[in-house]
């Protein structure tokens, strides 16, 4: 079953697995209010409801379809969440904060059985469900994109993104490193400039979100600096925010590749192959 921003991912899952879509209407009031509506029969069946964290307001859309799964009759429904809202708030950093991502998963947990999503910001965020969830990678097919266009570093912009850097490298035979960087503000960010063998080799930088671009950016230009031949900017959550991607393009990155968990024109990396084989491959199978 589709939401808005599950509907590409919902058609090839809909191919590999050869399960039927429902049909859904579903649109936004001027006061910003979603309204859905499944019009397929859904009395007993097992359902899968697709829809992704951004905008942070299709998690209405969401939970509004699992809802209507609900009142519909099904035996069970599963969520899929490519990209999971709220996942960087895991925990109370300061007084008085909520945990925004316990928010989130225990409103996808009143209605869903399951819940599936792709490189959540920190893996225990999983922890956090009180249904089972599984946080799929999507080592694979950026291994594969990178290996297509010759990728001869793996380069993650801090140390926290390292280890899924690290994986895409191994798989491709590349090699890894990563800076060391410091936010100090939502529109600035301070890397520490660090020697790195990257002179005349082409280099990915891989971290789980672009959002403002500034990280990705300030990653350009050290490589760019240091004499990097070819930098592609990836991402597997592709935000975007504002001219993120003007930032990028201005910094001296070539090209700019993310996954469909938010779809866009940089969505050349698809997740569906690895979360159709998941939904083919229950969890309670896996544990046995
Ligand atoms: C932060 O910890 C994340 O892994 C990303 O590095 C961050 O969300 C990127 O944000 P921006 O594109 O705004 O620098």
């Amino acid at each position: 079953m589709p939401g808005e921003g599950g509907r590409a991912l919902v058609d090839k899952l809909a191919k590999l697995t050869g399960w039927p879509v429902a049909d859904v209407e579903s649109k936004t009031f001027p006061d910003g209010e979603e309204y859905v509506r499944v019009q397929t029969p859904l009395r007993g069946e097992s359902v899968v409801v697709v829809e992704t964290g951004f905008p942070p307001g299709r998690l209405w859309r969401l939970l509004l379809l699992l809802q209507a799964a609900r009142e519909n009759g099904v035996a069970d429904a599963r969520a899929v969440v490519p990209y999971m809202p709220y996942a960087r708030q895991d925990r109370r950093f300061l007084e008085g904060e909520p945990v925004s991502a316990r928010v989130a998963a225990d409103a996808i947990g009143l209605y869903a059985n399951e819940c599936l999503t792709v490189e959540l910001h920190k893996d225990a965020v999983k922890d956090l469900f009180r249904v089972p969830c599984r946080n799929l990678e999507a080592v694979g097919p950026f291994a594969a994109e990178f290996g297509a266009r010759g990728v001869e570093v793996v380069l993650a912009p801090d140390a926290g993104a390292r280890a899924r850097a690290a994986a895409v490298a191994r798989r491709m035979g590349a090699a890894v490193d990563h800076l060391e960087k410091k936010r100090i503000s939502s529109e600035l960010v301070e890397m520490k400039p660090k020697t790195l063998d990257v002179q005349g080799k082409s280099v990915a930088i891989l971290d789980d979100i672009i959002s403002t671009g500034v990280t990705m950016a300030t990653a350009v230009e050290q490589l760019t600096n240091q004499g990097a031949s070819r930098v592609l900017c990836a991402g597997v959550h592709g935000l975007f925010i504002g001219d993120a991607v003007k930032r990028l393009r201005d910094a001296g990155a070539h090209e700019v590749l993310v996954t469909d968990t938010i779809p866009s024109v940089h969505s050349r990396v698809s997740v569906a192959e690895i979360v159709g084989r998941a939904l083919m491959a229950p969890a309670r199978a896996r544990l046995a």
